[in-house]
């Protein structure tokens, strides 16, 4: 993909063990397919807003749709980065970092998933350290702010082992049933305290107005 027109295409976050970026067509499809593999254990969503609670064509559908959408409602004061992560080269997931007046506030948040294949092997904090270490270091952000339902113990454990505080519920109605978030914040100093993942930016200078800073 030509990152002239679209720098955010030349933008890479390197981990030990992962890639991200912004998906070129080639991976986009890619990660439609990983959805369309599965996500999460069916019997819990994990999501506020049940995208996976669709067929598998659906799903890979959505997918594609949500990356693009990111694209065409970009603005440097809302803007939402969702990257592709790959590990050897194949994708395994998704990882968000968004913010709404970024230059203003200096916060942002996260989401992310993997394919339910790609689970419990450290992958999940790998890729929230890389976009971590992309808003402090690279953007200059002094908070972070993530959520999960009460009841997604893994996604509260890589939170923690972060150094994320508790910041408060959320409840929220999915599926037409009463769901609780517990919210989550990371600022500057528990960020440096808790890093322990090696991460480095390439590509950014060149993008920095699109993120309004
Ligand atoms: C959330 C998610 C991205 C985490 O990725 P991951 O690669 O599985 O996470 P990691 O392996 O890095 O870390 C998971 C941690 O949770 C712990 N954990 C996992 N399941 C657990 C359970 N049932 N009870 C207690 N701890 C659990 C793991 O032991 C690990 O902690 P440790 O390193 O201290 O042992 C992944 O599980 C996912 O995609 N889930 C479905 C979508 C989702 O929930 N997205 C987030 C919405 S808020």
């Amino acid at each position: 993909m030509d990152a002239h027109v679209w720098p955010l295409y030349g933008l890479r976050i390197t981990t030990p063990r992962l890639e991200l970026r912004l998906p070129d067509l080639q991976a986009l499809e890619e990660l439609a397919a990983v959805a369309a593999a599965g996500v999460h254990d069916e019997a819990r969503m994990p999501f506020t807003v049940p995208w996976t609670a669709a067929s598998p064509r659906e799903r890979a559908r959505a997918t594609f749709q949500h990356v693009l959408g990111t694209l065409a409602e970009w603005h440097p004061h809302r803007w939402k980065l969702s990257l592709a992560v790959l590990t050897g080269g194949r994708v395994i997931g998704r990882q968000d970092l968004s913010a709404d007046d970024f230059p203003v506030t200096r916060e942002a948040q996260t989401g992310s998933w993997l394919g339910l294949a790609h689970h419990g092997r450290g992958f999940g904090t790998e890729m929230r350290a890389a976009v971590l270490h992309l808003a402090f270091a690279g953007l200059g952000a002094h908070s972070v702010t993530s959520a999960a339902m009460t009841d997604n113990p893994a996604s509260l454990r890589v939170s923690e082992k972060l150094g994320y505080a508790p910041d408060g519920l959320t409840v929220t109605a999915v599926q037409g049933r009463s769901r609780t978030l517990r919210r989550l914040r990371l600022d500057r100093a528990a960020w440096t305290a808790h890093r322990t993942v090696p991460v480095e930016v390439h590509g950014l200078d060149t993008c920095r107005d699109l993120f309004g800073r």
